[in-house]
């Protein structure tokens, strides 16, 4: 198993590009279910996720090639294979995506149920309340879901909380059914607004992605397009966040300021600079920080895939920081780890109390889940001596040439056997 081992302090200075994001690309490939021409997809990061995206898709029918840039995807021409096998989907819980395109044009899928996973129990009990709704009978056989419907039909559906792939999911099966659908209480995240683009550019009629309500006018079949996925936010963020807790300065081409408003405001609360442009956005540590309380919330409030990141940074503040995760109720497995670095943090509940002024030291940790992954290197830059990472695939399924991009910016990490 892969390690990295980072020799800090370090202070990243200098600048990264963002690469496409993992979140958009994974629905813009399932999306390509729905299509009966070549979909050509650009900017797909080269991180695990997409790769098992790409595989869970040639399982269903899908040819992919790679074109000049990008990757071609052809959908197949007649009822494929529409069994999403637990292989897959056990190890990423974002196949349940090809759920709704897969039910939408061929009448019937399978897909088996995600279980339970590092950050909490995670159900979908709403993208399948959704599909009912859309006229589908759903059953539960054997660990898997079953979806069967001849032609879905547009109906209302509100969701009781808004979920990110189950609006994705919804999104995609209604633009094949008959007639309009509108979903309410829909979450707003800018991968949604992407995908959106995706489907328009495919042919659909969409209104809405990006607010709470979505109105998709069905249409009897949707053609080929060409389509970039949206920079990534989260790994935009990363680096971001990486600037302040090493007292750097780092410029994040590509990065979309008006996606990055909750973390560029407590950036800012904490004390870092932050200049935001049509470049991208650039961050300054300037020594003291004073972190503000945060609580995650769905967009646009702050990202729970930054949580742990922050949590890392919260560690050198110069006062105690609360932090209130409200997404996932299982989400602070790197407390432990960053508390065997050095910092002094309890969790109470759904609440982490973050001790400031924290000296950390080098030390063996282990990765639990992505995110948390991306916490524990960048304590892992601010910390004396060296850190081993243990379990660094969880950071390769959605963090593009990681290790690269912090040797570029002067982090003294190495990926180890
Ligand atoms: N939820 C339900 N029922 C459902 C669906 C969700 O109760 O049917 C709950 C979840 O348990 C959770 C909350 O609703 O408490 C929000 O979950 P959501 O469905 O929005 O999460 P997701 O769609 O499974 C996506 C991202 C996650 C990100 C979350 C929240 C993708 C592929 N994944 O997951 O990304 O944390 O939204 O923003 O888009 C990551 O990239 O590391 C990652 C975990």
């Amino acid at each position: 198993m892969e390690r990295f081992r980072i020799t800090g302090p370090t202070r990243l200075v200098g600048s990264v590009t963002v690469a496409g994001a993992k979140n958009a690309a994974l629905p813009a490939l399932a999306a390509t279910l729905l299509a009966e021409q070549p979909v050509v997809l650009d900017n797909l990061p080269q991180v695990q996720d997409i790769r098992t995206m790409t595989r869970l898709l040639e399982h269903l029918g899908v040819s992919a090639r790679k074109a000049e840039t990008g990757l071609e995807l052809e959908p197949a021409q007649r009822p494929a294979e529409t069994v999403a096998p637990y292989e897959l989907v056990k190890t990423m819980r974002a196949s349940v995506l090809v759920l709704g395109p897969s039910l939408a044009r061929w009448g019937r899928a399978r897909v088996s149920l995600p279980g339970g996973c590092a950050i909490g129990v995670r159900p979908i009990d709403q993208h399948l309340a959704g599909l009912e709704a859309l006229g589908a009978e759903v059953r539960l056989e054997h660990g898997d879901v079953t979806a069967r419907a001849e032609r879905l039909r547009g109906a209302r559906f509100r969701f009781a909380i808004p979920t990110v792939t189950g609006t994705e999911n919804l999104l995609m099966a209604a633009c094949l059914a008959d007639g309009v659908t509108r979903l309410t209480n829909c979450a707003r995240e800018p991968e949604i607004v992407d995908l959106a683009k995706l489907l328009q550019a495919m042919g659909a009629s969409i209104e809405g992605a990006g607010t709470e309500t979505i109105t998709i006018e069905g249409r009897p079949a949707l053609g080929g397009a060409r389509h970039a996925v949206t920079g990534d936010r989260i790994e935009a963020g990363t680096y971001l966040i990486g600037a302040a807790i090493s007292g750097g300065e780092v410029l994040v081409q590509g990065a979309r300021p008006g996606d990055l408003t909750a973390l560029l405001e407590v950036l800012r609360e904490s004390g870092a600079e932050v200049e935001a442009g049509s470049e991208g956005v650039r961050v300054r540590g300037r020594g003291e920080l004073r972190c503000p309380d945060v609580a995650t919330a769905p967009y646009p409030g702050f990202p729970t895939d930054l949580q742990a990141q922050f949590m890392a940074l919260a560690t050198q503040s110069d006062r105690t920081t609360t932090i209130h995760e409200s997404v996932f109720e299982n989400r602070f497995q790197h407390a432990a780890e960053l508390n065997r670095m050095g910092a002094r943090i309890r969790i109470e509940g759904s609440r982490a109390r973050v001790e400031g002024r924290s000296r950390l030291l080098g030390a063996n940790v282990m990765a639990t889940d992505l995110r948390a992954s991306a916490g524990l290197v960048l304590a892992a830059l601010c910390a004396h001596g060296d850190t081993v990472i243990d379990r660094i695939y969880h950071l390769d399924r959605g963090y593009e040439r990681m290790e690269s991009k912090l040797q570029q910016l002067g982090a003294r990490v190495e990926r180890t056997a």
